[in-house]
């Protein structure tokens, strides 16, 4: 007789445009990799962005926020949609999302960039370039730019007005993420590369300095430091230099796009938002695509190694998101490919045909 385990409860958060028909394959995805090595999962869906600002008013109603936080895990989807765009700040659906982050403590936002030889031809940079690219994006994820005091629009005397946001970090802020960031960067090739604004920045001096001092307690790590300009730039220069990198909010925000541009499509890449306790919430890095919703064009497959991270970060299923990891890379050396990453002589498929060709190789 074998054991379940679990059962797991996820709350399952759709969100907007492509969301809705990602997140359908990624839970099918789970169902059949979860029969396979027994584990249960109590699936839950919330409201969150856009559809939950048609349903209740807000972008993350009270009720999504109790059920994410007795949850054992968070899967997101994708939030946001041009009819929203025009509503005021605190009604707008990233908002939402930034709210969930801070609800949940998520400081610790994992994006990894990693080339498959499959999509190689994909990338907007050469093979040369780009082949064997493996990078993790240790993005900080509650402080920063995003959430400083000041921020607003104040208008003074004169009907001047000042549009104000803050960048400022706790030593305790830089030290958390700091930690999550070598712990990482110990289990893959020891590097990590810490990206700031020093030379202009005193939030990214103090960035450094801690950054700095916290390699005595890791003194297997390499550490190295970049300024962010400098850092995009050798991001599409010579991206193979970086393992790990660790960054404040709104560096990770901009970088994460670029790194994950180098793999081909966005579309590919799935990300683990982590607090110290908790549950972690799951996403692709990708947004809703609005443009393609409802189509059957989208690529579930960010959302699907997304699922995969949740087993492994997550749940500690490391055997079952190994097996979802396999199958991704199955789909891909059979040939098909959705729009965002096809090329010549592979096999068109929409968002279902993706999902049907993963059940298959899953089957196996
Ligand atoms: C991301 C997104 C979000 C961010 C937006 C949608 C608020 O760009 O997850 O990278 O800026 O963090
Ligand atoms: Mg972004």
């Amino acid at each position: 007789m074998s054991t379940m385990t679990g059962p797991f409860r996820i709350t399952l958060l759709p969100g907007d445009g492509i969301g809705p028909e990602i997140m359908t394959v990624a839970v099918a995805v789970l169902k059949q990799v979860g029969a396979q090595h027994h584990i249960e999962f109590e699936f839950t869906e919330a409201l969150l962005g856009g559809a939950a600002i048609d349903a209740t008013g807000s972008p993350l109603p009270e009720e999504t926020l109790t059920a994410c936080r007795s949850s054992d895990a968070v899967m997101l989807a994708s939030i946001g949609g041009y009819q929203w765009d025009g509503l005021p700040r605190a009604q707008r659906p990233e908002t939402g999302l930034l709210g969930l982050r801070s609800g949940l403590g998520l400081f610790a936002n994992l994006r990894p960039a990693t080339i498959l030889p499959q999509l190689i031809e994909a990338s907007s940079l050469k093979p040369e370039i780009v082949a064997g690219v493996d990078i993790m994006v240790v993005r900080e994820l509650t402080g920063g730019i995003y959430f400083g005091q000041p921020k607003g629009i104040f208008t003074g005397e004169n009907g001047e007005q000042r549009g104000v946001s803050t960048m400022a970090y706790t030593s305790s802020e830089i030290d958390r993420i700091g930690r999550v960031a070598y712990e990482i960067a110990r289990k893959r090739q020891g590097r990590l590369c810490s990206v700031d604004k020093a030379n202009v920045l005193e939030v990214s001096q103090l960035w450094r300095d801690r950054i700095t001092a916290l390699s005595a307690d890791y003194a297997d790590v390499e550490l190295s430091h970049l300024y962010v300009d400098n850092a995009a730039m050798q991001l599409v220069r010579a991206p193979k230099q970086f393992d790990t990198i660790v960054t404040g909010n709104l560096f990770g925000d901009i970088l994460s796009d670029a790194a994950a541009m180098l793999t081909g499509s966005i579309g590919m890449l799935p990300s683990a938002s982590l607090g110290a306790s908790g549950p972690g919430v799951f996403e692709p890095v990708h947004g809703s695509a609005p443009d393609i919703a409802g189509q059957d064009k989208a690529n579930p497959l960010a959302q699907v190694l997304s699922a995969a991270m949740m087993l492994r970060y997550g749940l500690n299923q490391p055997a079952a998101a190994e097996r979802i990891e396999q199958a991704v890379l199955t789909v891909l050396d059979q040939g098909y490919r959705t729009g965002d990453i096809m090329s010549e002589g592979m096999t068109a498929v929409g968002c279902e045909g993706m999902g049907q060709a993963l059940h298959k190789a899953l089957q196996t």
